[in-house]
């Protein structure tokens, strides 16, 4: 089934109808969802869903947009929701020079600090990087260990760089901007990058797929992804779910679900 490796249903705007939303996924072909957190009422929410939905996993981590609201004592909170029994991973965390909206140094400060943060508790990592290419690469490369496993969550660089991270052995998320027609870099990325190397995602309620372009997004919409990678891969459905699904389970470390 599809495996939604990065999606926000913790946010108020799932506030009217989430319970409808999380309980059609399965009939709708989404067997297991990772929800992430993007600050820290992000991850607090995202520690209730954990407990609340059987198929749902969380992300503990503070967005770079967000990271004015850590300090020291705030991140040791963090850290131990890194703990819970369902979170699997760190994140999001990263660099965004395009909304800017804090300083670079502090961004990288606490990027670094939850890199360390995930080595330490041996967690994979999420990572959102929009145009901070080269700033992302330097501090990953200079924090990079044989173990530590990532997601460039969203992919939205060239295909040059997708290779390095790929040669790193980090993974690449996908989610619908390969639908929309203006994606040629994405398209390349898909179709040069093994399918062994991508992670389906929404980002919901962010960047619904076409036919549903600027709509709010959730999981069900992973479809038109799947059927996009399908096409440019040259490959069946089935196999696109089947792989990317593989691929999440191994990075997140959840095994297949016991169907009673
Ligand atoms: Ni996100």
């Amino acid at each position: 089934m599809i495996f939604d490796s990065h999606a926000h249903y913790d946010d108020q705007v799932f506030d009217s109808d989430r319970e409808e939303v999380l309980a059609s996924l399965q009939k709708n072909g989404v067997g297991t969802v990772v929800n992430v957190g993007a600050s820290l009422e992000g991850t607090k929410r995202t520690v209730e869903l954990t407990k609340k939905y059987s198929f749902l996993y969380g992300a503990a981590g503070v967005h770079p947009s967000e990271v004015g609201e850590l300090d020291e004592e705030r991140f040791l909170w963090l850290r131990k929701q890194c703990m819970q029994e369902k979170i699997v991973a760190v994140g999001e965390t990263g660099l965004d020079y395009y909304w800017d909206k804090e300083h670079h140094e502090l961004q990288k400060k606490w990027f670094i600090r939850q890199l360390r943060l995930a080595k330490e508790l041996h967690l994979p990592v999420i990572i959102h990087s929009r145009e901070a290419a080269a700033d992302t690469m330097e501090i990953l490369k200079q924090e990079y260990s044989i173990q530590t496993k990532a997601v460039i969550h969203c992919y939205s660089y060239a295909l040059e760089m997708a290779r390095i991270y790929v040669e790193m052995g980090y993974y690449l998320g996908i989610g619908g901007v390969i639908t929309f027609k203006n994606a040629k870099k994405l398209k390349e990325v898909v179709q040069e990058i093994p399918l062994s190397h991508l992670l389906l995602e929404t980002d919901c309620p962010y960047l619904s797929p076409e036919p549903y372009r600027g709509a709010r997004n959730d999981s069900r919409n992973l479809s038109y992804v799947v059927e996009a990678v399908a096409k440019l891969k040259g490959c069946s459905i089935e196999e696109v779910i089947q792989t990317t699904e593989e691929n999440a389970r191994k990075f997140y470390g959840i095994e297949q679900e016991v169907c009673i």
